[in-house]
């Protein structure tokens, strides 16, 4: 089975290999665009769906089976591994995660103990069970990075502005490095019990980072993220690296030690592979919003992204950031297909 996952569309081009066709996931397939996925959860927290095998196991599976993309990502969150490592925290529906006390000084780090993979043995079952049911279809393993579980941590829910992140930044560098090295070790452990599992990929979801200028995340968050990302180097999965809003990030992501960089769609991917450089496949890039603007304008778009797509050396489609909520699913579906005939070899 591993050698059939590893020659798979999505692994490939992840490797920058040639292709039958590009192949294509979303960001938060599996979610609450799925009446199916509404259904489920019906009842339950999402923390507490996230620790369940049985429906980590049907949930991820849910966009498989609906839309055929060419690969699944275990349905979990960033801040789970933040709950194993001794944070009281929550994930509110329609706001995100919200921490009880949130980390502001040396005093506080003190909450946040190292993890093992027997701290979230759910996400090995629920892995082990996901791969044995996958098949050919590669499973992405996930983390949040050090600098967005950091921001969470100290605004003590989602912000804007990143005031009390910044300000720490710049202030308590010896605080904020600690913090950040904490971070960096239970996002290893996490991301190695994934592919100690039988994850095929792992993404690195760094979706604030682009918050900060170049000079300061070279400075205060690369070194952080590198530490996770080089820390894999010899686990053999392609490593993704993705955020929001990183036009002038993108060089120093791919750096940090990714073989594939996300791009949001602010930055097309002919000017993307440009910034990031001819070793690096990319990974997005249509913008979730475009997905409401009726078919006509979808297949206009993906076609845009999938000629742009071709300057780089390897192209997995995907939206710049999550599907909205509000997506109708049927659109993804159509969009799989489009996206497999438009690019499929003749
Ligand atoms: O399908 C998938 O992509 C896998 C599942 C997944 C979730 N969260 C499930 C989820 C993934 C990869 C994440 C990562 C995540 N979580 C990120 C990085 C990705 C990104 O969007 O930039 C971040 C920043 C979080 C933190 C978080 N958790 C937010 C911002 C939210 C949304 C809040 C809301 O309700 O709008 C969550 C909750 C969450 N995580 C939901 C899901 C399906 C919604 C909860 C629900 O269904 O009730």
């Amino acid at each position: 089975m591993t050698s059939v996952v590893t020659d798979s569309p999505f692994v490939r081009a992840c490797r920058g290999l040639d292709v039958p066709h590009t192949p294509v996931w979303f960001m938060r397939q599996a979610g609450r665009s799925l009446p199916e996925y509404r259904k489920i959860r019906e009842g339950i927290g999402m923390l507490d769906s996230c620790r369940r095998p049985d429906l980590v196991t049907e949930i991820t599976l849910q966009p498989v089976r609906r839309h055929n993309v060419d690969a699944a990502i275990l349905f979990s969150d960033i801040v789970v591994p933040i709950a194993a490592a001794g944070i009281d925290l929550d994930i509110v529906a329609g706001t995100g995660p919200v921490v009880a006390s949130p980390i502001r000084t040396a005093d506080d780090l003190r909450r946040l103990q190292p993890i093992t993979s027997d701290d979230v043995g759910f996400v090995t079952e629920a892995v082990r069970l996901l791969v044995g049911e996958l098949g050919a279809t590669p499973l992405i393993g996930f983390a949040g990075a050090p600098f967005t579980l950091a921001s969470y941590l100290i605004e003590g829910g989602p912000s804007r502005t990143y005031l009390k992140t910044k300000a720490m930044m710049y202030a308590a560098p010896e605080l904020w490095n600690a913090l950040l090295s904490r971070l960096a070790d239970i996002t290893l452990a996490f991301l190695r019990t994934q592919i100690d599992a039988g994850v095929s990929a792992v993404q690195l979801f760094d979706s604030w980072a682009g918050a900060l200028s170049e000079a300061d995340y070279r400075e205060h968050v690369l070194p952080h993220s590198a530490r996770v990302l080089q820390g894999l180097a010899d686990a053999g999965v392609p490593r993704i690296h993705f955020g929001v809003g990183t036009a002038v990030l993108l060089r120093a992501m791919g750096e940090a030690g990714a073989d594939v960089v996300g791009v949001d769609w602010r930055t097309p991917l002919d000017q993307a592979t440009g910034i990031v450089g001819p070793d690096r496949s990319l990974q997005g890039n249509l913008d979730p919003a475009i997905l409401f603007a009726g078919w006509d304008v979808v297949r206009r778009e993906a076609d845009r992204v999938l000629a742009q797509g071709r300057a780089a050396p390897g192209h997995v489609f995907n939206l710049g950031h999550g599907v909205m909520p509000e997506t109708d699913p049927d659109v993804l579906t159509r969009l799989v297909a489009h996206v497999h005939e438009a690019s499929g070899r003749a």
